[in-house]
């Protein structure tokens, strides 16, 4: 089987080429921003003929809430066009596309775990654009794709909360941290795996129409995450908990952000991990890789 993993420098990209070796049966080729613009058709067909690809897994995206505030152009033109044009070309090469979405998708007013079927009211340009990338997606006729929306990514690679935590937790003697928004973390190479067992057990005769929620089990807060991060990593940092409002912030981010991933371990006969195990193992790993002390 032959994958092409587009976004390849990012943070999730990053975990799939961390991955690849534990999978060698199949053939990975790895496209980062530079070597391939998903908002360029020609390209992105070209490329997919080329590999003779089977899969396309997306990880190409523009993920700064902040930023599209400012410029909203980048983020369509990724999150939306970019996910259009994708879909399309995969259709015409009859190639599954898996593509991730964000828990941004919905404006965190609900009291129970946000299930695949409640009403997506994203807020903020981002989340618009990556819902109306999703909703492209699901509206190409005859395209076989698995959508995954995903919370609080975090890993070894780019920039996200538990490598700003650990590289505070070193600068500093305290750090602030909100505790009145709740979510899962969701450790990339937890979500990696998953997608690698997914795609080992799915029957490619068949065409799959399919969004799915997955984080790691459990719920916490900023504040529980930044504390349980800075305990991992044996930092003395003191970490104070704060409200909302005492951290404000350009882009609107959602109160609770818990996501119930019921169905994609059903479908797909999936064990997902506590937040707090793979956290562990994630720190365990930069440790061993000598990122951290
Ligand atoms: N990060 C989170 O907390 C989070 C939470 C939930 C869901 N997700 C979803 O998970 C997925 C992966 O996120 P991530 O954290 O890995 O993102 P990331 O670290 O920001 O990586 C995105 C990658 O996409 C590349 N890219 C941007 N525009 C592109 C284009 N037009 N063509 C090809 N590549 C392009 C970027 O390259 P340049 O940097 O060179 O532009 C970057 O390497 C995204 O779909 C995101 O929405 C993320």
């Amino acid at each position: 089987m032959n994958i092409i993993v587009t976004g390849s420098e990012g943070q999730l990209g990053s975990t799939f080429r961390a991955i690849a070796s534990r999978h060698p049966h199949w053939s990975f080729f790895f496209f980062s921003h530079r070597d391939l613009d998903i908002s360029d058709e020609d390209m992105v067909a070209a490329r997919m003929r080329e590999c003779k690809c089977d899969v396309v897994i997306n990880c190409a995206a523009f993920t700064s809430v902040d930023r599209a505030e400012e410029d909203s152009f980048l983020s369509y033109r990724v999150n939306r066009d970019g996910a259009a044009v994708l879909a399309r070309c995969a259709n015409e090469q009859n190639v599954l596309l898996v593509h991730f979405s964000t828990y941004n998708v919905f404006n965190g007013a609900s009291p129970i775990p946000y299930q695949e079927t409640f009403e997506a009211i994203p807020h903020g340009v981002n989340a618009k654009a990556k819902l109306e990338g999703e909703e492209l997606i699901r509206c190409t006729t005859g395209l076989s794709y698995i959508i995954i929306r995903a919370a609080w990514l975090y890993s070894r690679f780019g920039k996200n909360f538990m490598k700003t935590m650990l590289q505070l937790g070193h600068e500093r003697e305290s750090i602030n941290v909100v505790s009145d928004r709740v979510g899962t973390p969701t450790y990339a190479e937890d979500l990696a795996e998953a997608v690698m067992t997914i795609l080992a057990k799915a029957d490619f005769k068949k065409k799959y129409a399919a969004t799915y929620h997955y984080s790691n089990e459990g719920v916490c807060s900023w504040y529980d995450f930044a504390l349980a991060i800075m305990q991992q990593a044996k930092l003395s940092c003191r970490v104070f908990p704060i409200e909302s409002s005492e951290f404000p912030v350009e882009g609107p981010r959602p109160w609770y952000s818990v996501l119930n991933n019921n169905a994609i371990k059903k479908d797909w006969g999936l064990e997902i991990p506590h937040w707090h195990f793979s956290l562990v193992i994630a720190i365990e790993m930069m440790r061993n890789e000598g990122m951290i002390g």
